[in-house]
């Protein structure tokens, strides 16, 4: 939810800016700016839209600048208006500022700044935080390091989140950035220094990176950098070299990184499951849970917390962890998880599923559920995450980085991993070597039955020219694909803006058969085995009231030629890797959808890739 990147080094800044933000747009779209540090002054080009019209504004001003500060935002407080565009500068021309997050406190703040003769131009929250750092660094006039100073002293009287960087107009060799809740980054390059908020913004120029915890403030210099707490002390800089590559964050062929990113499931998932395996191959082995195993032995339930399709993943969790293991399952959305107060029972075991592992409602999940004392395990892709810090254990996903705001290739891992854990908490209990070694070998299956479905894209590209007319459509499944009938609807709503709603298949009968007409098409993802038969009832139900079906369904499963229009073949296969390769056409399906209607799926409007806010 809106980038930042900063520059400091020995070239001119523009480039390495634009860059960084057009890596970064995925995290917000509204607008864009840039500052640079100007002599004594700051030059500043703000633009509403895409980076690119920014890039055109940059390449006529042409700043020469090595030192400058830059934003794309996603907006909160405030229209997406160029008053609104970061940076901002104080109303006394000294400090510039970009900021990701919230200040919850900013209008008492504002009324104070007012009452001392401060004029805004904004509506936004970065504009009061940018002039209170104005006002201390004005009152310490001839004070050592008064801007750090000004900067600390500003950010003890502000609640909320923020990841920001500030220039200031008199210190032409200094930049610092300061976070809490919202993430930030050093960047260690050959004779430059970068500030970002995600390390995307630099891959390809860095390779070695500074993670800053909360509550910690990076001073960058020409002659290095330094990592405080907020009361000034030296902090511990751990460096990490940056995993990622320019291919992992670059388009190649592909159109889109939604495109990119569903067909790089088959490796996703083969990373994701990678070396996870016990030696006989009856079990799974997820190192993150190691030091844990007496807790996971005992566990009476599991709760999982996330958000959209994290939640969705979590959802099929719950389906194949009861399954395998026999350990009673909740899903809650993060956001409404830690405003309850549920019940202790017995020993629970928290589990939080993030791709970004930035998103505040799963983080805020997790903190109260550890304020609680209750194990809590992360899933995520983000490496170095602020999920992956505040949790006792936890599991990457190894998927690279995913840029497309449509989430795709995090939900099927974050599925297979929900799977692993089945297998490894199920081996603990009833589950027998031979059950084990049946879903492990299905699981390790997975990347090639999914590259035999993705080679059929064509047929969906069909199927989505079909039916994109359609302004409603529903998606039905039963048992672990219900979720996934969920996660059907959520992947083509978001992109193209049809209005789209999932349901278990046989909750059709008690409402939602109301909306059928030759109009609504129904999207089914057809089980195998005893509960096929009820869906492809379900289905006829549907065909009788004039609507039209699609079917996703194994190849095993027999369809009768008048319950469906169109059927869409999956390779048939165990109960628990079905709901992933049942959910590779639905992503193609929404992707197709909405090309065919000419949107733009890596940057859906009202969206941002993480929701950093409340
Ligand atoms: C998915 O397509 C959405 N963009 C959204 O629902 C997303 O899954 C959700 O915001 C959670 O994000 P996270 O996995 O980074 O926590």
């Amino acid at each position: 939810m809106c980038g930042i990147v900063g520059y400091l080094g020995d070239r001119i800044a523009r480039e390495a800016l634009i860059d960084g933000l057009r890596r970064l747009e995925y995290r917000g779209y509204d607008s864009a700016g840039a500052a640079f540090h100007d002599g004594d002054r700051f030059s500043v080009a703000r633009e509403t839209g895409r980076v690119e019209n920014l890039a055109g504004a940059l390449r006529e001003s042409d700043p020469q600048s090595t030192l400058g500060i830059a934003h794309t935002r996603w907006a909160t407080h405030g229209a997406v208006t160029v008053a609104n565009t970061h940076p901002h500068l104080s109303h006394d021309g000294k400090i510039a500022l970009v900021h990701n997050g919230v200040i919850e406190n900013f209008a008492d703040l504002k009324r104070f700044l007012m009452r001392k003769g401060v004029e805004f131009s904004s509506e936004t929250d970065s504009e009061v935080l940018c002039n209170l750092i104005a006002h201390h660094y004005a009152k310490l006039e001839g004070e050592e390091n008064r801007l750090l100073e000004a900067l600390r002293k500003a950010l003890a009287r502000c609640r909320g989140a923020y990841g920001i960087a500030v220039l200031c107009a008199d210190q032409p060799g200094l930049m610092l950035g300061a976070r809490r809740g919202s993430p930030l980054l050093v960047g260690l390059g050959e004779g430059e220094t970068f500030l970002a908020s995600d390390a995307s913004a630099f891959v390809g120029r860095v390779r070695d990176a500074v993670y800053l915890n909360d509550g910690e403030i990076a001073v960058l210099q020409e002659d290095g950098f330094r990592i405080l707490t907020m009361e000034g002390e030296d902090a511990q800089a751990v460096t990490q070299t940056i995993d990622q590559t320019v291919e992992d964050v670059e388009l190649g062929d592909f159109e889109s990184y939604m495109e990119k990113e569903i067909y790089e499931q088959p490796t996703a998932l083969e990373n994701s499951i990678l070396g996870r395996f016990g030696e006989d191959g009856t079990t799974a082995k997820l190192g993150g849970l190691e030091g844990h195993e007496d807790t996971l032995r005992q566990l009476d339930r599991i709760v999982f917390v996330a958000c959209g399709t994290a939640r969705h993943a979590c959802m099929v969790g719950e389906y194949l962890i009861e399954r395998l293991a026999r350990v009673p399952v909740e899903v809650e959305h993060a956001s409404e998880f830690r405003y309850r107060n549920s019940p202790k029972a017995g020993h629970t075991m928290v589990i939080a599923a993030s791709q970004s592992g930035e998103t505040l409602d799963t983080l805020e999940a997790v903190r109260e559920a550890r304020i609680k004392g209750l194990l809590t395990i992360g899933i995520t892709n983000g490496v170095g995450s602020s999920l992956a810090r505040e949790t006792d254990g936890g599991v990457y996903q190894r998927v690279g980085p995913e840029i497309g705001v449509a989430s795709t290739k995090a939900f099927t891992s974050q599925v297979a991993l929900c799977g692993m854990l089945g297998l490894a908490l199920g081996r603990m209990r009833g589950l027998s070597p031979m059950q084990g070694r049946e879903i492990a070998e299905a699981l390790q299956a997975l990347p090639a039955q999914v590259s035999s479905i993705l080679q059929h894209g064509e047929a969906l590209r069909e199927l989505a020219q079909k039916y994109s007319e359609a302004e409603h459509l529903l998606f039905l499944g039963r048992q672990e694909l219900y979720p996934v009938a969920l996660e059907g609807a959520l992947k083509l709503k978001e992109i193209s803006y049809a209005h789209a709603e999932g349901y278990p298949a046989a909750e059709l009968k008690h409402g939602p058969i109301a909306l059928i007409n030759p109009e609504c098409p129904c999207i089914f993802v057809v089980e195998d085995g005893e509960l096929a038969g009820k869906t492809i009832a379900n289905m006829q139900e549907v065909k009788a009231r004039k609507g039209p079906v699609l079917a996703i369904a194994p190849e095993a499963v027999a369809i009768p030629d008048e319950a469906a229009d169109d059927i869409f073949r999956i390779p048939s296969s165990h109960d628990i890797t079905r709901p992933i390769l049942a959910t590779i056409p639905l992503q193609l399906f929404a992707y197709h959808f909405a090309r065919i209607r000419g949107l733009d799926v890596d940057k859906p409007r009202n969206l941002a890739k993480s929701v950093t806010v409340e």
